[in-house]
Protein backbone atom coordinates (compact mmCIF):
# COMPACT_ATOMS: atom_id res chain seq x y z
CA UNK A 1 0.00 0.00 0.00
CA UNK A 2 1.12 3.70 -1.28
CA UNK A 3 0.01 6.58 -0.01
CA UNK A 4 -1.09 8.84 -2.99
CA UNK A 5 -2.70 12.12 -1.75
CA UNK A 6 -1.01 12.70 1.69
CA UNK A 7 1.10 16.10 1.25
CA UNK A 8 3.80 16.98 3.76
CA UNK A 9 4.46 20.25 4.70
CA UNK A 10 7.78 20.89 4.92
CA UNK A 11 10.22 21.61 7.85
CA UNK A 12 10.67 25.23 7.75
CA UNK A 13 11.81 27.64 10.38
CA UNK A 14 11.84 26.57 13.93
CA UNK A 15 10.39 24.10 16.10
CA UNK A 16 9.69 24.79 20.06
CA UNK A 17 10.11 22.14 22.73
CA UNK A 18 8.06 22.43 25.46
CA UNK A 19 9.16 20.04 28.13
CA UNK A 20 7.20 19.37 31.54
CA UNK A 21 9.47 18.49 33.93
CA UNK A 22 12.96 20.04 33.93
CA UNK A 23 14.98 16.90 35.70
CA UNK A 24 17.28 13.96 34.77
CA UNK A 25 15.43 13.16 31.59
CA UNK A 26 14.53 16.48 30.06
CA UNK A 27 18.68 18.25 31.23
CA UNK A 28 20.14 15.03 29.88
CA UNK A 29 17.99 15.41 26.42
CA UNK A 30 18.54 19.15 26.50
CA UNK A 31 22.28 19.09 27.11
CA UNK A 32 23.08 16.26 24.66
CA UNK A 33 21.64 18.04 21.83
CA UNK A 34 23.69 21.00 22.60
CA UNK A 35 26.58 18.86 22.95
CA UNK A 36 25.86 17.20 19.61
CA UNK A 37 25.08 20.52 17.87
CA UNK A 38 28.52 21.55 18.91
CA UNK A 39 30.10 18.33 17.69
CA UNK A 40 31.44 17.05 20.94
CA UNK A 41 29.22 13.90 20.74
CA UNK A 42 27.14 11.83 18.66
CA UNK A 43 23.60 10.84 18.53
CA UNK A 44 23.33 7.22 19.92
CA UNK A 45 20.78 5.69 20.18
CA UNK A 46 18.34 7.79 18.00
CA UNK A 47 16.78 6.02 15.32
CA UNK A 48 15.91 9.89 13.51
CA UNK A 49 19.74 10.88 13.94
CA UNK A 50 21.46 6.67 13.07
CA UNK A 51 18.64 4.83 11.68
CA UNK A 52 19.09 3.80 8.08
CA UNK A 53 15.55 2.87 6.04
CA UNK A 54 15.93 -0.14 3.71
CA UNK A 55 13.60 0.68 0.45
CA UNK A 56 12.88 -1.66 -2.00
CA UNK A 57 13.81 -4.72 -3.06
CA UNK A 58 17.38 -6.33 -1.21
CA UNK A 59 18.96 -5.86 -4.81
CA UNK A 60 17.88 -2.03 -5.27
CA UNK A 61 20.55 -1.82 -2.65
CA UNK A 62 18.85 1.57 -1.31
CA UNK A 63 19.33 2.51 2.23
CA UNK A 64 19.36 5.90 3.25
CA UNK A 65 19.58 7.45 6.51
CA UNK A 66 15.48 7.96 7.60
CA UNK A 67 16.18 11.48 8.51
CA UNK A 68 17.24 11.92 4.15
CA UNK A 69 13.71 10.31 3.51
CA UNK A 70 11.99 11.60 5.85
CA UNK A 71 11.25 15.57 6.34
CA UNK A 72 12.02 16.13 9.91
CA UNK A 73 13.46 18.74 11.87
CA UNK A 74 17.24 19.07 12.49
CA UNK A 75 18.56 19.41 15.48
CA UNK A 76 19.87 23.15 14.85
CA UNK A 77 16.42 23.95 14.53
CA UNK A 78 15.19 22.69 18.27
CA UNK A 79 14.80 25.59 20.88
CA UNK A 80 13.61 24.41 24.40
CA UNK A 81 11.49 25.64 27.42
CA UNK A 82 10.46 23.46 30.18
CA UNK A 83 7.56 23.73 33.35
CA UNK A 84 9.34 22.47 36.89
CA UNK A 85 7.92 22.87 40.16
CA UNK A 86 11.77 24.03 41.38
CA UNK A 87 13.03 27.22 39.96
CA UNK A 88 16.98 25.27 39.14
CA UNK A 89 18.11 26.46 35.94
CA UNK A 90 18.57 23.47 33.47
CA UNK A 91 22.60 23.66 33.89
CA UNK A 92 21.47 23.35 37.97
CA UNK A 93 18.89 20.61 37.72
CA UNK A 94 21.26 18.70 35.23
CA UNK A 95 23.99 18.96 38.00
CA UNK A 96 21.47 17.91 40.43
CA UNK A 97 20.46 14.90 38.28
CA UNK A 98 23.94 14.15 38.07
CA UNK A 99 23.28 12.23 34.74
CA UNK A 100 26.01 14.17 32.78
CA UNK A 101 29.88 14.66 34.12
CA UNK A 102 30.59 18.15 35.32
CA UNK A 103 32.92 18.28 32.49
CA UNK A 104 30.02 17.02 29.64
CA UNK A 105 27.75 19.87 31.57
CA UNK A 106 30.41 22.63 31.75
CA UNK A 107 31.10 22.48 27.99
CA UNK A 108 27.26 23.41 27.47
CA UNK A 109 26.74 25.25 30.67
CA UNK A 110 26.25 28.92 28.91
CA UNK A 111 23.71 27.65 26.83
CA UNK A 112 21.65 25.62 29.74
CA UNK A 113 21.85 28.07 32.36
CA UNK A 114 19.17 30.46 29.76
CA UNK A 115 16.75 27.77 29.92
CA UNK A 116 14.78 28.74 33.19
CA UNK A 117 11.87 26.63 34.13
CA UNK A 118 8.37 28.58 33.75
CA UNK A 119 6.21 27.96 36.80
CA UNK A 120 4.17 24.95 36.79
CA UNK A 121 0.55 22.93 37.90
CA UNK A 122 1.12 20.59 40.58
CA UNK A 123 -1.27 19.06 43.05
CA UNK A 124 1.01 17.74 46.28
CA UNK A 125 -2.07 14.92 45.89
CA UNK A 126 -1.20 13.42 42.61
CA UNK A 127 3.21 13.54 43.40
CA UNK A 128 3.72 12.79 47.45
CA UNK A 129 7.07 12.58 47.53
CA UNK A 130 8.79 16.00 46.45
CA UNK A 131 7.67 19.53 47.12
CA UNK A 132 8.47 22.61 45.31
CA UNK A 133 7.49 25.87 45.62
CA UNK A 134 7.53 27.29 41.29
CA UNK A 135 4.11 26.67 41.12
CA UNK A 136 1.39 28.85 39.37
CA UNK A 137 -1.13 30.55 41.78
CA UNK A 138 -4.51 29.77 39.81
CA UNK A 139 -6.55 28.05 42.00
CA UNK A 140 -8.72 26.74 39.27
CA UNK A 141 -8.17 24.16 36.55
CA UNK A 142 -9.38 26.02 33.71
CA UNK A 143 -7.75 29.26 34.82
CA UNK A 144 -4.40 27.11 34.97
CA UNK A 145 -4.57 25.34 31.25
CA UNK A 146 -5.14 29.02 29.72
CA UNK A 147 -2.15 29.97 32.05
CA UNK A 148 -0.23 27.03 30.34
CA UNK A 149 -1.39 27.96 26.44
CA UNK A 150 -0.40 31.44 27.71
CA UNK A 151 2.85 30.61 28.13
CA UNK A 152 3.18 28.03 24.95
CA UNK A 153 1.99 31.56 23.08
CA UNK A 154 4.84 33.75 24.73
CA UNK A 155 7.17 31.18 24.10
CA UNK A 156 6.11 30.62 20.22
CA UNK A 157 6.16 34.24 20.01
CA UNK A 158 9.27 35.44 21.58
CA UNK A 159 11.46 32.89 19.87
CA UNK A 160 9.82 33.00 16.68
CA UNK A 161 9.16 29.74 16.64
CA UNK A 162 6.77 28.22 13.72
CA UNK A 163 5.79 25.43 15.34
CA UNK A 164 5.46 23.45 18.63
CA UNK A 165 5.57 19.93 20.88
CA UNK A 166 4.74 19.28 24.54
CA UNK A 167 6.19 15.86 26.29
CA UNK A 168 5.87 14.86 29.68
CA UNK A 169 8.89 14.45 31.21
CA UNK A 170 7.57 15.00 34.68
CA UNK A 171 7.47 12.73 37.73
CA UNK A 172 4.96 9.70 37.64
CA UNK A 173 1.62 10.46 39.39
CA UNK A 174 -0.49 8.52 41.51
CA UNK A 175 -2.46 5.86 40.06
CA UNK A 176 -6.28 6.90 38.53
CA UNK A 177 -8.83 5.43 37.41
CA UNK A 178 -10.97 6.46 34.17
CA UNK A 179 -13.44 8.62 35.71
CA UNK A 180 -17.20 10.10 34.31
CA UNK A 181 -15.52 13.68 33.70
CA UNK A 182 -12.73 12.04 31.31
CA UNK A 183 -15.07 9.84 28.52
CA UNK A 184 -16.02 12.78 26.73
CA UNK A 185 -14.95 16.36 26.20
CA UNK A 186 -17.78 18.15 27.09
CA UNK A 187 -17.52 16.68 30.95
CA UNK A 188 -13.86 17.00 31.01
CA UNK A 189 -14.39 21.01 30.03
CA UNK A 190 -17.16 21.18 32.70
CA UNK A 191 -15.05 19.14 35.07
CA UNK A 192 -12.22 21.40 34.26
CA UNK A 193 -14.29 24.43 35.05
CA UNK A 194 -15.46 22.97 38.28
CA UNK A 195 -12.11 21.53 39.69
CA UNK A 196 -13.18 18.37 40.01
CA UNK A 197 -10.58 16.11 41.71
CA UNK A 198 -10.33 13.62 38.72
CA UNK A 199 -8.12 16.02 36.62
CA UNK A 200 -4.40 15.50 37.53
CA UNK A 201 -2.02 17.95 37.00
CA UNK A 202 -0.70 16.17 33.80
CA UNK A 203 -4.13 16.24 31.81
CA UNK A 204 -4.48 20.25 32.32
CA UNK A 205 -1.35 20.52 30.34
CA UNK A 206 -2.35 18.04 27.59
CA UNK A 207 -5.56 20.05 27.80
CA UNK A 208 -3.62 22.69 27.03
CA UNK A 209 -1.29 21.69 24.42
CA UNK A 210 -4.17 19.94 22.40
CA UNK A 211 -6.69 23.15 22.43
CA UNK A 212 -3.65 25.27 21.30
CA UNK A 213 -3.06 22.71 18.84
CA UNK A 214 0.30 20.93 19.84
CA UNK A 215 0.89 17.60 19.66
CA UNK A 216 1.56 15.77 23.40
CA UNK A 217 3.51 13.18 23.93
CA UNK A 218 3.41 11.17 27.51
CA UNK A 219 6.64 9.78 28.50
CA UNK A 220 5.52 8.77 31.67
CA UNK A 221 2.94 5.98 32.51
CA UNK A 222 -0.03 8.13 34.14
CA UNK A 223 -3.29 7.97 32.69
CA UNK A 224 -3.45 11.93 31.19
CA UNK A 225 -3.80 11.95 27.58
CA UNK A 226 -4.99 7.97 27.80
CA UNK A 227 -8.95 9.43 28.43
CA UNK A 228 -11.50 9.37 25.62
CA UNK A 229 -12.13 13.27 26.34
CA UNK A 230 -8.91 13.70 25.03
CA UNK A 231 -8.87 11.47 22.33
CA UNK A 232 -11.82 13.14 21.05
CA UNK A 233 -9.90 16.93 21.35
CA UNK A 234 -6.90 15.64 19.82
CA UNK A 235 -9.08 14.62 16.58
CA UNK A 236 -11.05 17.56 16.72
CA UNK A 237 -7.93 20.20 16.66
CA UNK A 238 -6.45 17.20 14.41
CA UNK A 239 -3.20 16.76 16.21
CA UNK A 240 -1.09 13.44 17.19
CA UNK A 241 -0.77 12.09 20.68
CA UNK A 242 1.32 8.89 22.06
CA UNK A 243 2.36 7.46 24.98
CA UNK A 244 2.72 5.98 27.78
CA UNK A 245 5.78 5.51 29.54
CA UNK A 246 9.42 5.62 27.90
CA UNK A 247 10.51 1.96 27.21
CA UNK A 248 14.30 1.87 28.81
CA UNK A 249 16.24 -0.59 30.95
CA UNK A 250 14.06 -3.50 32.00
CA UNK A 251 11.40 -3.71 29.95
CA UNK A 252 12.97 -2.87 26.74
CA UNK A 253 14.94 -6.03 27.53
CA UNK A 254 11.56 -7.83 28.52
CA UNK A 255 10.47 -6.71 24.80
CA UNK A 256 13.53 -7.66 23.58
CA UNK A 257 13.67 -11.42 25.05
CA UNK A 258 10.33 -12.67 25.39
CA UNK A 259 9.69 -12.41 21.45
CA UNK A 260 12.92 -14.82 21.40
CA UNK A 261 11.49 -17.50 23.88
CA UNK A 262 7.85 -17.78 21.98
CA UNK A 263 9.61 -17.60 18.26
CA UNK A 264 11.27 -20.98 19.48
CA UNK A 265 8.54 -21.98 21.69
CA UNK A 266 10.18 -22.22 25.25
CA UNK A 267 7.67 -22.02 28.32
CA UNK A 268 8.25 -19.78 30.91
CA UNK A 269 7.30 -19.98 34.26
CA UNK A 270 8.14 -17.24 36.18
CA UNK A 271 10.07 -13.90 35.33
CA UNK A 272 11.35 -11.93 38.54
CA UNK A 273 12.33 -8.50 38.07
CA UNK A 274 13.86 -6.22 40.30
CA UNK A 275 15.33 -2.64 39.77
CA UNK A 276 17.47 -0.62 42.61
CA UNK A 277 17.75 3.63 41.69
CA UNK A 278 18.42 6.25 43.54
CA UNK A 279 17.35 9.17 41.19
CA UNK A 280 14.40 11.61 42.11
CA UNK A 281 12.49 9.27 39.76
CA UNK A 282 13.34 6.26 42.42
CA UNK A 283 12.12 8.79 45.27
CA UNK A 284 8.64 9.61 43.77
CA UNK A 285 8.31 5.64 42.99
CA UNK A 286 8.78 5.03 46.55
CA UNK A 287 5.19 6.34 47.11
CA UNK A 288 2.76 3.50 46.77
CA UNK A 289 0.72 5.79 44.64
CA UNK A 290 3.49 6.20 41.78
CA UNK A 291 4.54 2.76 42.02
CA UNK A 292 1.16 1.48 41.22
CA UNK A 293 0.80 3.71 38.08
CA UNK A 294 4.41 2.08 36.98
CA UNK A 295 4.06 -1.31 38.17
CA UNK A 296 0.79 -1.72 35.60
CA UNK A 297 2.87 -0.34 32.86
CA UNK A 298 5.26 -2.79 33.42
CA UNK A 299 3.49 -5.68 34.51
CA UNK A 300 1.32 -5.31 30.91
CA UNK A 301 3.96 -6.32 28.36
CA UNK A 302 4.65 -10.25 28.45
CA UNK A 303 0.48 -11.14 28.52
CA UNK A 304 0.57 -9.41 25.15
CA UNK A 305 3.88 -10.99 23.72
CA UNK A 306 3.15 -14.37 24.99
CA UNK A 307 -0.38 -15.26 24.93
CA UNK A 308 -1.23 -17.01 27.23
CA UNK A 309 -4.79 -17.71 26.19
CA UNK A 310 -3.17 -18.67 22.57
CA UNK A 311 -0.39 -21.05 24.44
CA UNK A 312 -1.81 -22.02 27.43
CA UNK A 313 0.94 -25.10 28.36
CA UNK A 314 3.67 -22.49 27.64
CA UNK A 315 2.85 -19.42 29.24
CA UNK A 316 -0.91 -20.46 31.21
CA UNK A 317 1.27 -20.40 34.37
CA UNK A 318 3.89 -17.87 34.43
CA UNK A 319 4.55 -16.07 37.95
CA UNK A 320 5.60 -12.29 36.87
CA UNK A 321 6.49 -10.24 39.64
CA UNK A 322 8.00 -6.43 38.91
CA UNK A 323 9.91 -4.40 42.16
CA UNK A 324 11.58 -1.03 42.07
CA UNK A 325 13.53 -0.45 45.35
CA UNK A 326 15.00 3.37 45.70
CA UNK A 327 18.44 2.91 47.25
CA UNK A 328 19.99 6.84 46.71
CA UNK A 329 23.99 5.78 46.57
CA UNK A 330 23.04 4.51 42.78
CA UNK A 331 21.74 7.76 41.41
CA UNK A 332 20.65 7.73 37.98
CA UNK A 333 22.81 4.44 37.22
CA UNK A 334 20.26 2.08 37.70
CA UNK A 335 20.10 -1.72 38.13
CA UNK A 336 18.11 -3.87 37.15
CA UNK A 337 17.86 -7.89 37.45
CA UNK A 338 15.74 -10.45 36.06
CA UNK A 339 15.77 -13.68 36.41
CA UNK A 340 13.21 -15.90 34.04
CA UNK A 341 12.73 -19.49 34.74
CA UNK A 342 11.93 -21.23 30.98
CA UNK A 343 11.28 -25.07 30.44
CA UNK A 344 12.40 -26.39 27.26
CA UNK A 345 11.79 -30.04 25.30
CA UNK A 346 10.12 -32.46 27.53
CA UNK A 347 9.32 -29.93 29.86
CA UNK A 348 13.01 -29.68 31.29
CA UNK A 349 13.64 -26.10 33.55
CA UNK A 350 16.45 -23.89 32.55
CA UNK A 351 17.24 -20.07 33.75
CA UNK A 352 18.32 -17.00 32.11
CA UNK A 353 19.67 -14.25 33.76
CA UNK A 354 19.45 -10.33 33.11
CA UNK A 355 22.08 -8.04 34.96
CA UNK A 356 21.58 -4.93 33.19
CA UNK A 357 23.82 -2.09 35.03
CA UNK A 358 22.08 0.92 32.67
CA UNK A 359 21.81 4.76 32.95
CA UNK A 360 18.23 5.54 33.03
CA UNK A 361 18.23 9.10 31.42
CA UNK A 362 21.06 8.00 29.15
CA UNK A 363 18.59 5.59 27.46
CA UNK A 364 15.83 7.97 27.78
CA UNK A 365 17.21 10.97 26.14
CA UNK A 366 16.93 9.63 22.31
CA UNK A 367 13.66 8.64 22.99
CA UNK A 368 12.74 12.43 23.55
CA UNK A 369 14.37 13.67 20.96
CA UNK A 370 12.82 10.98 18.13
CA UNK A 371 9.27 11.16 19.70
CA UNK A 372 9.49 14.94 19.40
CA UNK A 373 10.63 14.82 15.45
CA UNK A 374 8.59 12.50 14.81
CA UNK A 375 5.43 13.65 16.67
CA UNK A 376 6.25 16.98 14.03
CA UNK A 377 6.76 14.93 11.26
CA UNK A 378 2.91 12.96 11.75
CA UNK A 379 1.55 16.14 12.62
CA UNK A 380 2.82 18.20 9.15
CA UNK A 381 1.79 14.70 7.61
CA UNK A 382 -1.95 15.64 8.92
CA UNK A 383 -2.08 12.36 11.18
CA UNK A 384 -4.10 13.14 14.02
CA UNK A 385 -5.40 11.12 17.70
CA UNK A 386 -3.23 8.23 18.68
CA UNK A 387 -0.01 7.36 16.67
CA UNK A 388 -0.07 3.68 17.51
CA UNK A 389 3.45 3.30 15.00
CA UNK A 390 5.43 5.11 18.03
CA UNK A 391 4.80 2.21 20.14
CA UNK A 392 8.31 1.49 19.99
CA UNK A 393 9.06 3.93 22.03
CA UNK A 394 6.61 3.27 25.21
CA UNK A 395 6.35 0.14 27.71
CA UNK A 396 2.77 0.84 27.68
CA UNK A 397 1.89 1.90 24.12
CA UNK A 398 -2.12 3.57 23.25
CA UNK A 399 -3.92 1.84 21.08
CA UNK A 400 -7.21 2.43 19.56
CA UNK A 401 -10.19 1.16 22.05
CA UNK A 402 -10.80 -2.67 21.59
CA UNK A 403 -7.31 -3.00 20.10
CA UNK A 404 -4.55 -4.91 21.89
CA UNK A 405 -0.92 -3.01 22.18
CA UNK A 406 1.70 -4.91 20.45
CA UNK A 407 4.49 -4.65 22.60
CA UNK A 408 7.17 -7.03 20.63
CA UNK A 409 9.90 -4.44 20.04
CA UNK A 410 10.40 -6.05 16.59
CA UNK A 411 6.79 -5.95 15.01
CA UNK A 412 6.98 -2.18 16.87
CA UNK A 413 10.11 -1.08 14.62
CA UNK A 414 8.45 -2.80 11.02
CA UNK A 415 5.39 -1.00 11.70
CA UNK A 416 7.35 2.17 12.59
CA UNK A 417 8.97 2.37 9.31
CA UNK A 418 6.29 0.33 7.55
CA UNK A 419 4.66 3.88 8.73
CA UNK A 420 7.92 5.79 7.45
CA UNK A 421 7.74 4.21 4.19
CA UNK A 422 4.04 4.67 3.18
CA UNK A 423 3.97 8.35 4.19
CA UNK A 424 6.46 8.48 1.32
CA UNK A 425 5.23 7.07 -1.03
CA UNK A 426 7.69 3.80 -1.20
CA UNK A 427 6.35 0.27 -0.92
CA UNK A 428 6.08 -1.51 2.75
CA UNK A 429 8.33 -4.43 3.15
CA UNK A 430 6.80 -8.00 4.07
CA UNK A 431 10.02 -9.84 3.83
CA UNK A 432 8.56 -12.52 1.86
CA UNK A 433 10.93 -12.59 -0.91
CA UNK A 434 9.88 -14.62 -3.21
CA UNK A 435 10.62 -12.70 -6.20
CA UNK A 436 14.23 -13.61 -5.57
CA UNK A 437 13.99 -16.88 -6.25
CA UNK A 438 11.11 -17.01 -9.60
N1 LIG B 1 14.62 7.62 32.74
C1 LIG B 1 13.94 6.62 32.24
O1 LIG B 1 14.51 5.68 31.80
C2 LIG B 1 12.46 6.67 32.25
C3 LIG B 1 11.79 5.64 31.62
C4 LIG B 1 10.40 5.64 31.58
C5 LIG B 1 9.71 6.69 32.15
N2 LIG B 1 10.37 7.67 32.79
C6 LIG B 1 9.57 8.71 33.41
O2 LIG B 1 10.00 9.97 32.97
C7 LIG B 1 9.72 10.89 34.00
C8 LIG B 1 10.96 11.73 34.24
O3 LIG B 1 11.99 10.94 34.78
P1 LIG B 1 13.26 11.65 35.45
O4 LIG B 1 14.22 10.58 35.78
O5 LIG B 1 13.69 12.80 34.62
O6 LIG B 1 12.62 12.19 36.81
P2 LIG B 1 13.08 13.45 37.67
O7 LIG B 1 12.45 13.27 39.00
O8 LIG B 1 14.54 13.66 37.60
O9 LIG B 1 12.40 14.68 36.92
C9 LIG B 1 11.04 14.93 36.94
C10 LIG B 1 10.84 16.42 37.15
O10 LIG B 1 9.45 16.70 37.04
C11 LIG B 1 9.15 17.74 37.95
N3 LIG B 1 7.70 17.75 38.13
C12 LIG B 1 6.94 16.93 38.86
N4 LIG B 1 5.64 17.25 38.72
C13 LIG B 1 5.59 18.29 37.86
C14 LIG B 1 4.53 19.06 37.32
N5 LIG B 1 3.27 18.80 37.63
N6 LIG B 1 4.85 20.04 36.45
C15 LIG B 1 6.14 20.31 36.11
N7 LIG B 1 7.18 19.62 36.63
C16 LIG B 1 6.90 18.62 37.47
C17 LIG B 1 9.98 17.40 39.15
O11 LIG B 1 10.16 18.53 39.96
C18 LIG B 1 11.27 16.91 38.53
O12 LIG B 1 12.23 17.94 38.39
C19 LIG B 1 9.27 10.10 35.23
O13 LIG B 1 7.86 10.10 35.29
C20 LIG B 1 9.75 8.73 34.91
O14 LIG B 1 8.97 7.72 35.53
C21 LIG B 1 11.74 7.70 32.85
Amino acid sequence: MIAKDIKIQPAEGKLGVLLVGLGAVSTTFIAGVELIRRKHSKAIGSMTQMGHIRLGKRTDKRNPLIKDLVPLATLEDLVFAAWDIFPDNAKEAARKAGVLSDEDVGKVGDFLEKIVPMKAVFDQRFVKNIKGDNIKAESNKLALAEALMKDMEDFKRSNNLSRLAVIWCASTESFIELAESHKSLKDFETALKNNDPSIAPSMIYAYAALKSGVSFCNGAPNLTVDIPALQELAMEMRVPISGKDFKTGQTLMKTVLAPGFKARYLGVSGWFSTNILGNRDGEVLDDPGSFKTKEESKLGVLDTILQPEVYPELYGKIHHKVSINYYPPRGDNKEGWDNIDIFGWLGYPMQVKVDFLCRDSILAAPLVLDLVLFTDFAQRAGLKGIQEWLSFYYKSPMTAPNLYPEHDIFIQETKLKNTLRYLMGEEQITHLGREYYE
